[in-house]
C-alpha cells in the first residue's frame, strides 16, 4: 500500500484510460468471488454496478447470508463494520475510509460508557448509525425499518437509553407510548430540511403526499403522510395510489424511485437556506465513486478491520436485532 492512499484513505490512483469501469468492476468481481452492496443514498451509477442496492438493514441481513469472499460496502464506514462483525472471516471493502457519518460521531464509546456507569439500571437500545465500538456497549441494535419492534420488545417499564439519534428516538418514544431517555444527537443531512419549503411545495403540488424519514425534526414529520425506512419509503412509493411525492430524504433514494416507478413525479425537498439548491446529499455517502470503487476492488484496499474482542461484543446485540427482524417478517 502506498504511503499517499494511507494518508488519503482510498486509492489515489487513476483508471487507466479507455476501459469500460462498469463492466470491469463487474469482472474483478467475478473473478475475485467479491460482492457489491450499495446504500440507496449512493449515487446512481454505484446503485446500477451494485449486486444488491438496500437499507441499513437489508444491507446487514444482505452480508450476513452471502457466500462471496469479499464484501464491498459502498455506504458509509459503520455499514462496513456491522459487514465486519456479522462476516470476521470475509474482506470487507469501504471505497473510502473518510466515508463517516456525522449522527454516529455524536455518540462516542467513551461518552456511552460513562454514561453506563453512572446509570447502570439503563438497558441501552442503539440505532445501526454507530461505531462497533460504541454497539460493542449495547443491548441491542435498531435500523429505522424494525425500530418500534425492537423497542416493544422491552417490558413497558423498562428504563432505556436510546442512542443516539433524538429525532428516531423522539419519534419512537411517540408510537410506542414509552419515555426513553435520549442521547443528543442527530444527522446533518436530515436536520436541515426545511419545514418551510414543504409548506411551500405542499401549496405548489396539493395532492403530493410527504414520505420522510425518521431522522428528520418532529416538525418535519409531523407534516409527513408516511415516516419510514429508505426500503420502506420506497416501497411505500410503489403500492400507493398517489402519483407526486416530496421525498424528505437524502436524494440519492429518487434514483431507484424513478427507476422503479417511472410514471410517478418525485420532488426531492431542499435544505433550510439553500436557495436555488434542489438537492440533499450526505457528503459521506457521496464519497463513494466509481473511480475508487474500481481501485478498491482491484487493490483489495482499504479493508476494515475491528479488534477481536470487540467485534465478539458487538455482534451480539446485532444478532439480537436481526432474531428480531426475523420474527416481524414471518
Ligand atoms: P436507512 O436504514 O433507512 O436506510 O437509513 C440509513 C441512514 O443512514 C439514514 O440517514
Ligand atoms: Fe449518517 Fe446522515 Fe449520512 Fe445517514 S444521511 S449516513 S445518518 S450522515
Amino acid at each position: 500500500m502506498k504511503e499517499s492512499w494511507k494518508d488519503r484513505g482510498f486509492v489515489d490512483e487513476p483508471v487507466p484510460a479507455g476501459i469500460d469501469i462498469k463492466n470491469e468492476i463487474r469482472r474483478m468481481c467475478e473473478e475475485k468471488n467479491a460482492v457489491i452492496l450499495a446504500h440507496y443514498y449512493t449515487s446512481g451509477d454505484i446503485q446500477d454496478v451494485a449486486d444488491f442496492v438496500g437499507d441499513s438493514l437489508a444491507l446487514a441481513q444482505q452480508a450476513a447470508k452471502t457466500t462471496a469472499d469479499i464484501i464491498v460496502m459502498c455506504g458509509v464506514h459503520f455499514m462496513a463494520e456491522t459487514n465486519k462483525v456479522l462476516c470476521p472471516d470475509k474482506m470487507v471493502l469501504l471505497p473510502d475510509l473518510n466515508a463517516g457519518c456525522s449522527l454516529a460521531d455524536t455518540c462516542k464509546a467513551e461518552d456511552l460508557a460513562r454514561y453506563k456507569r453512572e446509570h447502570p439500571e439503563y438497558k441501552v437500545v442503539a440505532y445501526v448509525n454507530t461505531s462497533a465500538a460504541v454497539k460493542a456497549l449495547t443491548d441491542v441494535v435498531v435500523t429505522s425499518s424494525n425500530a418500534r419492534q425492537v423497542v416493544e420488545s422491552f417490558p413497558k417499564d423498562e428504563k432505556i437509553l436510546f442512542a443516539p439519534d433524538k429525532n428516531l428516538g423522539g419519534y419512537l418514544n411517540a408510537i410506542t407510548g414509552r419515555n426513553m431517555l435520549l442521547w443528543n444527537g442527530g444527522c446533518h443531512v436530515h436536520e436541515r430540511f426545511s419545514i418551510e419549503k414543504i409548506v411551500e411545495l405542499k401549496a405548489q403540488y396539493p395532492s403530493a403526499k410527504v414520505l420522510a424519514h425518521p431522522e428528520c425534526k418532529s416538525g418535519v414529520l409531523a407534516l409527513a403522510d408516511y415516516i419510514g425506512s429508505t426500503a420502506a419509503i420506497l416501497k411505500f412509493a410503489q403500492t400507493d395510489e398517489c402519483d407526486t411525492y416530496l421525498v424528505v430524504t437524502e436524494s440519492g433514494i429518487l434514483h431507484e424511485m424513478q427507476k422503479s416507478i417511472p410514471g410517478k413525479k418525485f420532488i426531492p425537498v431542499p435544505p433550510v437556506a439553500s436557495a436555488g439548491c434542489a438537492c440533499n446529499e450526505c457528503d459521506y455517502m457521496r464519497m463513494n465513486t466509481m473511480e475508487k470503487l474500481y481501485n478498491c476492488i482491484k487493490y483489495e484496499w482499504p479493508q476494515v478491520e475491528l479488534d477481536a474482542t470487540m467485534r465478539e461484543d458487538a455482534l451480539r446485540p446485532i444478532e439480537r436485532m436481526l432474531e428480531i427482524s426475523a420474527k416481524i417478517k414471518s
